[in-house]
């Protein structure tokens, strides 16, 4: 069986009551079968890592975290950024270049770039989103997931042939470990995606929201 991840990416959404309710039910997922693998890295608001950090340890649930962002400068005189030392506390992962921060906050392939390497800089593992075969990978990424913006939070999730195809380029044209696939994913398609040859994982957005939908998801795979 091939390795798969499964990320949720939790975007603005969760108060610390929500994310309690949303943990205790994930906790269920201690007795699934079949987890062996499968990884499952959850990115929840920045104002959350410390608490999901502390109830995933003392709850030995089998969850790691990542940050949905990164600033793309040091510790210092930034106000409002926050630097990858500070995500290495609580977390393994950021992700980067999502297309809601390129599109809505004017992060460019420059600055996506500069952003890999402060990840890779404090240790962090980057998942690196691409909209489509022709955006830049930088050294150093081995996850990148294909969201075809089309596909993100519209229902209208990709042809999982046509995301098979763009996984198989993105693997010929970088050196990569893994491409997922992000955009509309639910419990009914996941299979489709993961099914494919070339595809070792999707990235929930919406779907995730609601822990029992998510682990359907993770069963479904
Ligand atoms: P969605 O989001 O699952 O809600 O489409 C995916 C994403 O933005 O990564």
């Amino acid at each position: 069986m091939k390795p798969i991840l499964i990320v949720a990416n939790l975007k603005s959404n969760k108060t610390k009551n929500e994310a309690e309710k949303w943990l205790e039910e994930m906790s269920r997922i201690k007795n699934l079968p079949n987890l062996s693998n499968k990884k499952i890295v959850v990115c929840p608001p920045f104002t959350l890592l410390d608490f999901f950090n502390s109830y995933i340890l003392n709850h030995e649930i089998p969850i790691e975290l990542g940050a949905q962002n990164i600033s793309r400068l040091p510790e210092g005189a930034y106000t409002g950024e926050i630097n990858g030392a500070q995500i290495r506390e609580f977390a393994k992962y950021t992700i980067v270049g999502h297309s809601e921060r390129r599109s809505g906050f004017g992060e460019d392939e420059s600055i996506v770039e500069e952003k890999v390497k402060m990840s890779i800089d404090y240790n962090l593992i980057p998942i690196l989103c691409v909209q489509n075969e022709n955006n830049t990978i930088p050294n150093g990424v081995s996850i990148v997931v294909y969201e075809p913006v089309f596909a993100i939070g519209t229902g209208e999730s990709d042809d999982p042939q046509n995301a098979e195809d763009i996984a198989k380029k993105i693997k010929t044209s970088a050196k990569v470990e893994q491409v997922l696939y992000g955009g509309s994913v639910t419990s009914g398609n996941v299979k489709g995606f993961t099914q494919k040859e070339n595809l070792s994982g999707v990235l929930v957005g919406g779907a995730s929201l609601e822990a029992l939908e998510f682990i359907k998801i993770i069963e479904n795979v």
